[in-house]
């Protein structure tokens, strides 16, 4: 059986990891990079930290609008799979470089198979709200993280023999990467930071990023914190805080570190460490309630609803909501040690392969 894997982003990488390794014992696997990340710090750091086989093949799509990151993805992946033609094809997620994928695996009648199908933010505003859609929609194989995924899959008429519950990859992936980061970063001590001492920040969604009012009222918002906030800045985000003129005012706020995005065991022990996270990343929503950090979701709404009241509340960009969130977490210590992952019991990716073997 011909798999190929299709990956374009930072965390498409890192969720597909454990499956890459075992897709490569079962199955005739080629891994292809399309590219939509290529900066070092996005894109090989990952491939590398992970122990991940250098891909076979790599587009070398590269950034643009939308219709040029998908057009161009579409135009390179038709060539490749009607030359190669694969007997299935695996993508991760609810990028363009998914997006992409699906469309022409369906228009060549290659079976697709989607991970982390039917989550829903309900808000066709987010690029990636229509990215996750149109992909499922064209799926042989909905692979669905939790039981509200499922649902809302059935609802959009997607049959029953095409959905399968998995869980999500993201579980082992972040529990193996726990352990082996415990040892190896040291993060801690390069920043000069203290455990339980500090905030974790991130943010780069389209409808964060390029909005200056949400920005400033982040900025408003942070200002209230007396801890250290160490802000790992997306690309994206770096651009547009440049073009509004803001860097410098992240910059002149005296607790605030603001370094270059950081690789996947530095993170996870910088998160892991931390006293609470406030961000807007999808994948992070779900590595929360893996180390068990509450996070304020600086957004307003959220395809992983599974988590709300319990790790983490939506904040949106309202101060004070993110001030109240925050003053909850932080001196109230609600306690949540004890809760468990929604998101699987950490046997998604075997399950995955496990699927594909049986039905190929
Ligand atoms: C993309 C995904 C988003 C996902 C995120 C993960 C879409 C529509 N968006 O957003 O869902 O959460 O990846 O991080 O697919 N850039 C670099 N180096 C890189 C990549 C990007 O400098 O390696 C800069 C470029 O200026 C580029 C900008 O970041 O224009 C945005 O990149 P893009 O791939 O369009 O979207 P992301 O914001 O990364
Ligand atoms: N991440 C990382 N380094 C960083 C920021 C994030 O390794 O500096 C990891 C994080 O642990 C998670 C993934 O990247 O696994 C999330 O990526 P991102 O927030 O860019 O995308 P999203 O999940 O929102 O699509």
């Amino acid at each position: 059986m011909k798999l190929y894997i299709t990956f374009g982003t930072r965390p498409e990488i890192i969720k597909l990891s454990k499956i890459i390794k075992l897709s490569k014992k079962k199955f005739e696997t080629t891994i292809v990079h399309i590219g939509q990340h290529y900066s070092k710090n996005m894109s090989d750091i990952f491939i590398e930290e992970l122990n991940l086989p250098k891909p076979d093949i790599n587009l070398g799509v590269g950034s643009g609008t939308h219709a040029e990151q998908t057009a161009k993805a579409m135009l390179k992946l038709e060539k490749l799979f009607i030359e190669d033609k694969p007997d299935v094809v695996m993508a991760q997620g609810d990028t363009n470089s998914v997006l992409a994928t699906a469309i022409v695996c369906a228009k060549l009648h290659i079976p697709f198979a989607h991970v982390e199908a039917g989550i829903r933010s309900f808000d066709r505003k987010m690029p990636e709200e229509i990215n996750r859609v149109l992909a499922d929609q064209v799926s042989e194989y909905c692979f669905a993280p939790t039981e509200i995924a499922v649902k809302n899959l059935k609802r959009e008429g997607i049959s029953d023999n095409k959905i399968y519950l998995t869980g999500n990859p993201i579980v082992e992936v972040t529990r193996e990467n726990l352990k082996i980061a415990e040892s190896k970063s040291k993060i801690l001590e390069e920043l000069n930071l203290n455990e339980e001492e500090y905030i974790v920040l991130t943010m780069h969604r389209a409808e964060n990023a390029d909005n200056k009012e949400r920005i400033l009222n982040l900025l408003k918002a942070i200002k209230h914190i007396k801890e250290t906030i160490v802000y790992p800045i997306h690309p994206r985000t770096k651009k547009r805080l440049k073009e509004f003129g803001l860097l410098k005012e992240f910059e002149k706020l005296n607790n605030i570190m603001l370094i270059e995005p950081l690789g996947y065991l530095d993170f996870l022990k910088l998160c892991s460490k931390s006293k609470l996270i406030i961000s807007d990343s999808g994948g992070i929503q779900e590595e929360v309630t893996i180390y068990k950090k509450p996070i304020l979701v600086i957004r307003d709404s959220t395809e992983r609803p599974e988590i709300l009241g319990k790790f983490g509340f939506l904040v949106g960009y309202d101060v004070n909501k993110i001030i109240g969130k925050y003053k909850y977490f932080t001196e109230n210590h609600a306690d949540i040690k004890n809760l468990e992952t929604p998101f699987g019991d950490g046997k998604a990716s075997e399950r995955i392969v496990k699927i594909l073997e049986g039905c190929l």
